[in-house]
């Protein structure tokens, strides 16, 4: 048996000792306490909308967000389910509210737009990021009807949400981040049905041209693209439970040994929505561990 010769790691440990009581020492010297806290408190200050925020990466971001120090309203048609998620959040009570809100509606998007300046001040993020999969037919016995509807939400609410947003965070001269949720079927097809595919590269061409206008004013827009996530969107749309969307997507991804949970999402969105990402405007992030970019024609066997 390999024994550790402590003697080997007595530098070292002693070393962190001291980095630890330096930095316990910075902390408690007045002034400097802030620059460490910015650092580890991305969110701080700032306040974010998140839509589809009842469920599945929505709630994962608001989650996360909240833990990042952000104040948070989350919209959603969901009402139990988002009651629910705030009553939860003990922790957090004061920081996290609900407003119902039908992205489908511009009128209810303004309200939630407004309903979030008035409760917490600004709104420095939007995370729009509600969405539907919409029919799963084929598309010779296309339903227009379905169609339009998956349109509605996920083409026309986002543009509500981010022209509503955006013109708040205009009004109060916020240099604002706007996150809004693709898939991986917004750059491929054949990775989603057709009206969802149709709507997701639609809102990649949303994102761009409003990161054309919106950087006028120092507004960030990006989109998140995730690959397959055991949500109740996919689960419902594939009539599976969410270990089986994780096993169907773990067989045919790229990457191995990672199986996506929302979270993963959700940390790409925190990483949007923070300042670390101060010049990332404009940008389609896939978070679905290279899928889109390769192709399995080639192999070397
Ligand atoms: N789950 C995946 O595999 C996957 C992959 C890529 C992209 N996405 C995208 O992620 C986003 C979130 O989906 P999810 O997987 O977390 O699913 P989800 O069903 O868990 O969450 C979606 C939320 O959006 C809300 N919503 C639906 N219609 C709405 C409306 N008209 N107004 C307001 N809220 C509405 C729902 O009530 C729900 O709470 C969607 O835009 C989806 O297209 C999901």
């Amino acid at each position: 048996m390999d024994l550790i010769d402590f003697s080997k790691h007595h530098k070292s440990i002693l070393g962190l000792v001291r980095s630890y009581e330096q930095l316990k020492f910075k902390e408690e010297q007045p002034g400097k306490a802030s620059i460490e806290k910015e650092k580890e408190i991305p969110l701080e200050s700032k306040v974010a909308l998140i839509t589809g925020g009842a469920s599945g990466i929505g709630e994962a971001a608001a989650r996360l967000f909240l833990e990042h120090g952000a104040r948070v309203v989350i919209a959603d048609v969901q009402d139990d389910l988002a009651h629910q998620l705030v009553a939860s959040l003990t922790d957090y009570s004061g920081n996290i509210c609900y407003h119902r809100c039908d992205v489908r509606d511009e009128k209810q998007v303004e309200d939630a737009v407004s309903h979030t300046v008035t409760k917490y001040g600004s709104l420095d993020i939007l995370f729009s990021n509600a969405g539907i999969m919409g029919p799963m037919t084929a598309l010779l016995d296309m339903d227009l009807d379905a169609f339009d509807n998956t349109m509605a939400v996920n083409v026309r609410g986002v543009a509500a949400t981010i022209k509503h947003a955006a013109r708040a965070m205009v009004a109060k001269k916020t240099p604002g981040s706007i996150i809004c949720t693709a898939s991986v079927a917004a750059s491929i097809g054949g990775a989603g049905p057709h009206a969802y595919t149709t709507s997701k590269h639609a809102m990649i061409g949303l994102m761009r041209t409003a990161c054309k206008e919106l950087g006028a004013y120092g507004i960030r827009v990006n989109c998140i693209s995730p690959f397959g996530v055991g949500t109740p969107l996919s689960c419902a749309a594939y009539n599976v439970e969410a270990s089986q969307v994780e096993a169907n997507c773990s067989a045919i991804g790229n990457l191995k040994g990672v199986v996506l949970k929302a979270n993963h999402v959700a940390e790409a969105a925190l990483f949007l929505a923070s300042d670390e990402s101060v010049y990332v405007s404009g940008q389609n992030l896939g978070v679905d561990g290279g899928f889109t970019v390769v192709s399995g024609s080639y192999s070397v066997s």
